[in-house]
């Protein structure tokens, strides 16, 4: 008998953390979303009495504070776990190296903004805005949706030199992750860093250029773990990741962990 809090849960890995949370009809799950008529979430909750579409643009201060507002209304001013998966990124940029970034400041703060503002910002204002409610909760818990994109050893051995803005906004959650964990920690609060694996959360048939470059990172990928086959499904994903939230405490806070809840296998 819990609640949840999930940002970006319109589509992809969040809509199933959603789908499988409101599968225990003793939770309580709100989906935080910028636009609650979207298909996915809104068929969802149209069939679960246990699933809240509140909505929230995690880039938007004042909105993400009016999304708690309205969670803790529902909530009774409660909330066991909050769960920062929201993320936006510049595709066009995504397979630039850091010596193929333009010099050109306008255009540069182009590319970082949609990582930073959904992640970093994103993730400060949607945990200051939830905390009152999580300080009230039983579980205690934050987590934010990171990547194993932003960890060090992944980096140099794979060689993946491309998506520069989207693996550094993840880094830097990784570090505010930290910072709140050592922050909130006398308060019994534990704040996590997530990778969720490689996940295909792809909408719809993929264009060739997409399956080009996902088979292209595949052998990348492969340099660090060789069993690996491919991506694997959100169910997948989000199955193993709950247990990784289920069992995080005082030891694991401030951690970047993965889906398999080590750092060791990422994908
Ligand atoms: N898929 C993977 O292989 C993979 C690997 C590592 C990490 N991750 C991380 O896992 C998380 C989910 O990934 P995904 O593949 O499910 O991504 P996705 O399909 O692109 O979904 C991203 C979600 O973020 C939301 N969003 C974007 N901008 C927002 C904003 N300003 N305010 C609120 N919500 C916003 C989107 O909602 P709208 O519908 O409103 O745009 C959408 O629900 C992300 O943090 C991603 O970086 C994914």
């Amino acid at each position: 008998m819990s609640s949840y809090a999930i940002t970006g849960a319109s589509k992809g890995i969040g809509l199933e953390y959603v789908r499988q949370l409101a599968a225990d009809a003793t939770n309580t799950v709100l989906a935080i979303v910028r636009d609650p008529s979207s298909s996915g979430i809104s068929e969802l909750a149209s069939s679960l009495p246990n699933v809240h579409v509140i909505k929230g643009d995690v880039t938007d201060p004042e909105s993400i504070l009016e999304a708690a507002s309205a969670a803790a209304l529902v909530t009774g001013g409660k909330l066991d776990v909050l769960i920062h998966n929201s993320n936006a990124v510049d595709m066009a940029s995504m397979s630039l190296s850091p010596t193929q970034l333009p010099f050109d400041a306008q255009e540069i703060r182009r590319i970082f903004d949609p990582p930073f503002s959904t992640g970093i910002y994103g993730g400060i204002w949607t945990t200051n805005a939830f905390l009152p409610l999580i300080e009230k909760g039983t579980q205690k818990k934050i987590v934010h949706i990171s990547s194993a994109m932003a960890d060090l050893d992944l980096i140099n051995t794979t060689g993946i030199s491309y998506g520069v803005a989207y693996s550094i906004g993840k880094a830097g959650m990784n570090v505010q992750v930290a910072k709140y964990a050592a922050e909130l920690a006398p308060k019994g609060i534990k704040v996590l860093a997530l990778s969720p694996g490689w996940v295909d959360t792809w909408e719809g048939e993929k264009p060739p250029e997409v399956v080009q470059a996902e088979s292209v990172m595949l052998k990348q990928f492969q340099a660090a773990e060789p069993a690996l086959k491919g991506q694997i499904k959100p169910e997948e994903s989000v199955r193993k990741s709950l247990k990784v939230i289920e069992s995080l405490d005082a030891k694991t806070s401030g951690l970047l962990l993965s889906h398999n809840g080590n750092r060791g296998t990422w994908l």
